[in-house]
């Protein structure tokens, strides 16, 4: 991802937080959550020390997905993992994961937050070897919202 690819990046953030998780905390908090998502920020979120994001081109050049993860206190976070829906279930997501995957070769491990009733995303991390860790009545700074942490070992350098 560079910052040109910032703006749309935010489109596709706004789309995926509402039809994902209006119907978990209300369309007005998955609004507002989504609206801290700015083309800036996301920009100014490249800049970040230890932290890699990517995106995924559609035929039509078009991004279709978009991955950031982070390195914050020692622990390496998947912060933000989404997919159009027309390009779910096509491994463009598995894509995604794995350009994450081999930018962090050497750190342990992956964590990452998932809030319940998010089947489809708490599928997927199953199978790419994620487990349960730890239950959580906030989803990072959201209060009340029952998450998950899950995590995986990294293969080894
Ligand atoms: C999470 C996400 C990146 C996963 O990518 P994807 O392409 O949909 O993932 P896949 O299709 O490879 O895997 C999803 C799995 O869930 C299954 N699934 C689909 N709908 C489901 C549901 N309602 N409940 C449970 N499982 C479901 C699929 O069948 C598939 O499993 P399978 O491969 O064993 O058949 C994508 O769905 C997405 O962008 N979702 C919206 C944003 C989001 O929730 N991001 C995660 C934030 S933590």
């Amino acid at each position: 991802m560079t910052g040109e690819d910032a703006a749309e990046v935010a489109a596709l953030l706004a789309g995926s937080w509402r039809r994902t998780y209006a119907p978990l905390m209300g369309a007005e908090r998955a609004d507002a959550e989504a609206a801290g998502f700015t083309a800036e920020r996301l920009a100014a979120d490249l800049e970040r020390p230890h932290a890699e994001a990517f995106v995924a081109l559609a035929d039509d050049d078009g991004i279709s997905g978009y991955a950031y993860a982070v390195v914050e206190k020692g622990v390496l976070w998947l912060d933000r993992l989404h997919v159009l829906p027309a390009q779910q279930g096509t491994g463009v997501a598995q894509a995604l994961l794995q350009a994450v995957m081999t930018s962090f070769v050497g750190e342990p491990s992956m964590s990452l937050e998932v809030i319940e009733g998010n089947d489809r995303a708490i599928r997927f991390y199953e199978k790419n070897g994620f487990v349960a860790a730890e239950r959580k009545s906030a989803c990072g700074s959201i209060q009340g919202v029952p998450t998950l942490v899950m995590r995986r070992p990294l293969p080894r350098a």
